[in-house]
């Protein structure tokens, strides 16, 4: 019954106080990060820079192929354990990862709107359900009752950005494989003042929670997940989208019902068509009302003759 959109979509992002595009070409792109410039290896910019100077204080280098990896080199000093910055109500730490990362996921902007924008905000004070202090955080509950409150699910939720973006409608459940992105999406809980609301961080395998989850009946109002192209669980249980993703999508599909309100997926870094997930979607969905869309997301450069950087590709099914 779901539709699926015949037209792909560009969910493209502007840059915020805290953070901006500045440029692309060459392979590389220049972003600001709060006070601070960084310049990053990005195959998609095909194009030329709009700049002649770039002035930057840092730049990953990426290892030669045979090495990987890579290194940051820095022009200027820049606070190793890192730098508070926001976007809308949520408070988090950019920091200069070893893995080419800044700490959080820019690009995932629009879709952090797009999912709020489902979901009804509530007036919230202390948070959901227990209030301040009460720290009790309610499972989802199978026949959960709709009082405002709404449920979510964030797999591989890396620093909590998106789930305190998420919190301020209903209790969040987060899931990442590293303890170490739980313990800083925690930090970035406290720093949003927002320590009270009622999330599960969980330090866990994204498949077997889903399927546990399935086990015991749980439902969400909106899933999101953003799984990388290969990882491994707490257990060393090893992660691999092509061979994982379509069963994952069907443990989420029994997770939610026709009262929910979505499901959206990014993928990245891997050689595949939105029409690919949105075909997915499409088989798991087609019991439940609504639609399927699909496409890519960007980031649109600053400033005059702004061009799209292409960053992933998506599909997400929303409910009636
Ligand atoms: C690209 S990041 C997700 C970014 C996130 N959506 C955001 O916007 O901040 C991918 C995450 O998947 C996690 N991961 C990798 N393998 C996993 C697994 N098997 N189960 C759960 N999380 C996993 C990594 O620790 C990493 O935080």
């Amino acid at each position: 019954m779901a539709d699926l959109a015949g037209q792909s979509l560009i969910m493209a992002g502007e840059g915020w106080a805290d953070y901006g595009l500045v440029d692309s070409g060459g392979g590389r792109k220049l972003e600001r990060y709060g006070l601070y410039r960084f310049i990053r290896p990005e195959p998609q910019a095909l194009w030329s820079p709009r700049f002649a100077q770039w002035n930057a204080d840092g730049e990953f280098v990426p290892g030669s192929d045979e090495e990987g990896g890579g290194r940051w080199q820095f022009a200027r000093k820049v606070p190793a354990e890192g730098w508070p910055l926001a976007w809308n109500d949520v408070r988090f730490t950019a920091q200069c990862t070893p893995f080419r990362h800044l700490g959080f996921f820019p690009d995932m902007a629009p879709v952090w709107e797009w999912m709020r924008e489902r979901l009804s905000p509530l007036p919230l004070a202390g948070g959901v359900g227990g209030g301040p202090g009460s720290g009790a955080v309610p499972a989802p509950s199978p026949s959960r009752k709709r009082e405002g409150a709404m449920s979510t699910l964030n797999l591989f939720g890396y620093t909590g950005v998106g789930t305190l973006a998420l919190s301020r409608c209903g209790p969040v459940t987060h899931v990442d494989a590293s303890k170490k992105s739980v313990a800083q999406a925690r930090e970035n809980a406290a720093l949003s003042g927002m320590a009270e609301r009622p999330i599960r961080w969980l330090v866990d395998d994204a498949a077997k929670f889903a399927a546990r989850e399935v086990r015991r009946g749980n439902r969400y109002d909106g899933i999101i997940l953003d799984p990388p192209k290969f990882g491994r669980g707490p257990a060393n249980e090893t992660w691999r989208l092509e061979e994982g993703l379509a069963s994952l999508i069907t443990d989420c599909r029994r997770l939610l019902d026709a009262n929910s309100r979505f499901l959206f997926l990014t993928v990245y870094a891997v050689r595949m068509s939105s029409l690919a997930l949105a075909g997915l979607l499409a088989e798991h969905f087609a019991d439940l009302p609504g639609t399927i869309e699909h496409g890519e997301l960007a980031i649109a450069e600053e400033g005059e003759a702004s061009r799209l950087l292409p960053t992933a590709i998506f599909a997400r099914w929303s409910g009636d």
